[in-house]
């Protein structure tokens, strides 16, 4: 490499040296130093005004006492006064007249439909799916079939007190009991298979012993035919939708060791107007009875 001649130069150097390379002892240019003044002095102005420096609960509130929290709080405020009086009418009303109200009512544009479908996306979707068709072992809500029961105060219940939720002293309650302690593995295979036989599934052919089995040790939740109970939230075994899987081997595991889903109470955490919002988005989602 050609070495460049270093030029002689007139500005001052710090005297700091390393290999020849020395450092230039250049003033910062006036513009730039005024700039930086005005920047920390727009800096303390703001800190005395706004909230602005961390405590332990929350921050120095600052001169002009703003709060972008409060801000949200005040609108919030706001829009809840404006809806006081739909929301005063929902409580007001049997659960039944509240589609059809002229003030609240109206499907898919009503306020109580509205408020319902934003509380469900909210509060509902994450387990039940956000177009409210389930998944396994969450139950979809916009068809006809339904565990606990699909008239709306059926479904107000449901959401209000929640399903097997131990803390809700009136939550709905049954117990599927786990055959896998009572009943040897083949006489499970045989149930299954007449459970199977109910709906046509598994090309499963039952006989007359499988039958009693099912009478003697299921009939009693799920009914002489399999069509099921709601009063015990059993569901109907000899139609073609399935909470857990209808494949032998889901079957199996399900008699064998039962299942329980649990769904959480929403009294408390919800208002009774948003509850009752809530029962009439799903009343209306197409299953409602
Ligand atoms: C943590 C999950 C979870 C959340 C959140 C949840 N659910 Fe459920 N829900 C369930 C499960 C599980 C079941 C079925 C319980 C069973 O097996 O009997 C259920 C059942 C239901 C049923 C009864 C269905 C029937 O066939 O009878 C309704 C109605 C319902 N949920 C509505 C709601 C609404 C409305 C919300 C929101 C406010 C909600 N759920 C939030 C899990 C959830
Ligand atoms: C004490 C009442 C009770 C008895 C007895 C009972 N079940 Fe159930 N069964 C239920 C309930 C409640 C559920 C729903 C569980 C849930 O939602 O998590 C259920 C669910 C099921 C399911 C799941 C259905 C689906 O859609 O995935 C099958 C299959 C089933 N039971 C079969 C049986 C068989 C077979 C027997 C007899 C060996 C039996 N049950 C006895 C209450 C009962």
């Amino acid at each position: 490499m050609a070495k460049k001649p270093v030029k002689k130069q007139e500005v001052e150097t710090t005297g700091h040296e390393w290999d020849g390379i020395q450092e230039y002892n250049n003033p910062l240019p006036r513009w730039w130093l005024w700039t930086t003044y005005l920047t920390i002095i727009w800096g303390i102005g703001y800190i005395i005004a706004y909230p602005a420096i961390p405590l332990i609960n929350g921050a120095t509130p600052g001169l002009l006492g703003y709060s972008s929290r409060a801000e949200v709080a005040a609108d919030i405020a706001e829009i809840e006064a404006q809806n006081a009086p739909l929301t005063a009418r929902i409580i007001e009303l049997e659960l039944t007249e509240i589609s059809s109200d002229e003030l609240v009512g109206g499907e898919a544009d009503g306020f109580a439909y509205n408020g319902g479908r934003a509380v469900f996306q909210t509060f509902c979707a994450q387990c039940h799916g956000a177009g409210a068709n389930g998944s396994k072992g969450y139950p979809s809500l916009i068809d006809d079939d339904w565990l606990w029961g699909g008239s709306i105060e059926e479904i107000y219940t449901t959401i209000s007190h929640g399903i097997r939720h131990e803390t809700d002293l009136d939550t709905r309650i049954s117990e599927m009991p786990a055959f896998g302690e009572f009943l040897s593995k083949e006489e499970i295979v045989g149930i299954v298979d007449y459970v199977g036989s109910l709906s046509s599934i598994n090309g499963a052919v039952a006989t007359e012993e499988h039958e009693m089995l099912f009478l003697d040790n299921c009939a009693a939740c799920h009914a002489d035919d399999g069509t099921g109970d709601r009063f015990a939230g059993a569901p109907n075994l000899t139609d073609a939708i399935w909470l857990y899987g209808s494949d032998s081997a889901t079957l199996i595991d399900t008699v064998t060791y039962a299942r329980a889903g649990v769904m959480p109470a929403w009294s408390g955490r919800l208002s009774e107007s948003q509850i009752r919002q809530a029962a009439v988005y799903i009343h209306s989602l197409g299953g409602g009875e």
